[in-house]
């Protein structure tokens, strides 16, 4: 796991990635039994071909977080995960997330209001991590007293991933489980417009959900869509300012920034790798990946291909259309990329024109959110003009 680990600490990765693709770009690590993927189209294989790489959690997964996600989207193969995907898919359409549109807007500018003034702030505290916690809060009809319980839970979550969970993570989860326990009891008896109802209300080939199926919802929900998000706009207001002039263009012409997004999205992925189990053995480069292997497909490695991309490793708002990989690739694509797209528009758009001159305050290296998976600042401090 050395591998990994060292990677866990740091906000560049992409040397090592780098020595990785060059070097041994489908590497078997010894310590961890683990296949470890690093160019693109071996990625973009990994992810799409899911008859040969299964997202199945293995069945010796017996740790908290294994059996709450076994029965969900993300760890189910096809057919099953078909008929999963098409019961939440309808909540996350392009049409249905505009919609949402108005919303977002007036909850980042309160997010705003609330600092605004101050010059100074850490950009993920203050705006970063409380919207897209308040965005799936809301489509899921939880309480706003409640919200703040999210980011405890969704930490906890985080943590297992990295095998860093203490007593404190597993009360936590325990937690999280009863109260989404008694929030589905609660939709059952009273119905709402939200998500939770609406899961509880579907069926497939007239069969509903079971408790399982709907904890692994609600826990999958809250995970991704939550601290991907956060990262995604902590990483762009980080990338914009380091690139002199960005800034200012993005304000002169705001209709580059989802441009711009994508190039962060492709130069600082959220989310740096998924894991899959090869169903059958199988080649992958000049290597042969055993049946039952566990690989970890490097998203982030991928994403700075240069035989993918020209200038790779350049952050360049005028790259021409490109396809990265940050969302995933295949039947698993992200359900939630609309909403992250649109919800990092807004933000980043009332950054620009609300925090005139900013620019980030710390020395590098900043320091990385706590897990091997998803990347990005845990604090962005920043000042700008008053
Ligand atoms: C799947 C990234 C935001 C919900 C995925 C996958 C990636 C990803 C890489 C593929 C997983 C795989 O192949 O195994 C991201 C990034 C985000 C983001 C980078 C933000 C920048 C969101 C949001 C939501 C969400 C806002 C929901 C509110 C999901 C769900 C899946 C998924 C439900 C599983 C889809 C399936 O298995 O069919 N995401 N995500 N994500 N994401 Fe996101």
């Amino acid at each position: 796991m050395e591998h990994v680990r060292a990677l866990e600490q740091s906000m560049n990765p992409y040397p090592h990635y780098e020595a990785m693709r060059e070097t041994a770009p489908v590497f078997h690590d010894e310590q961890t039994g683990m296949w470890q993927v690093f160019k693109y189209d071996d990625v973009h294989r990994v992810l799409s071909e899911h008859a040969t790489f299964s997202s199945q959690r293995p069945d010796d997964d017996q740790s908290e977080t294994g059996r709450l996600f076994a029965a969900s989207l993300i760890n189910t193969d096809p057919p099953r995960h078909r008929q999963l995907r098409s019961l939440v898919s309808q909540a996350f359409t392009p049409k249905a997330v505009d919609a949402l549109a108005p919303r977002i807007a007036e909850i980042t500018e309160e997010l705003l209001d609330a600092f605004a003034p101050a010059g100074t702030a850490d950009l993920v505290k203050e705006l970063a991590y409380p919207l897209p916690v308040i965005v799936i809060a809301e489509l899921m009809g939880i309480p706003a007293e409640d919200r703040d319980r999210f980011k405890l839970w969704s930490d906890a979550i985080v943590s297992t991933v990295t095998g860093d969970q203490g007593e404190s993570g597993h009360a936590l989860h325990g937690e999280m489980i009863e109260y989404f326990l008694s929030m589905i009891e609660q939709r059952r008896r009273t119905p709402g417009h939200d998500l939770i109802s609406a899961l509880l209300a579907a069926e497939i080939d007239g069969q509903q959900l079971t408790v399982p199926e709907l904890l692994g919802f609600c826990a999958l929900l809250l995970v991704a869509g939550n601290e991907t998000t956060t990262n995604l706009i902590g990483n762009a207001v980080l990338t914009f300012t380091e690139h002199p002039g960005t800034v200012e263009r993005l304000l002169a012409e705001p209709e580059l920034l989802p441009h711009a997004i994508e190039e962060v999205l492709r130069y600082r992925s959220p989310v740096q790798a998924m894991y899959r189990a090869a169903a059958a053995e199988t080649m992958l480069g000049d290597q042969s990946i055993p049946a039952g292997s566990v690989l970890i497909a490097w998203i982030g490695s991928a994403n700075r291909d240069p035989r993918q991309f020209e200038r790779a490793e350049e952050y360049d708002v005028d790259r021409p259309p490109f396809h990265h990989l940050a969302f995933g690739q295949g039947v698993h694509f992200c359900l939630g990329a609309p909403l992250a797209r649109l919800e990092a528009r807004i933000a980043l758009q009332a950054v620009l024109a609300r925090l005139p001159g900013i620019s980030v305050l710390a020395e590098p290296p900043l320091e990385r959110v706590d897990s091997t998976i998803v990347f990005g600042p845990k604090q962005l401090p920043v000042t700008w003009q008053q």
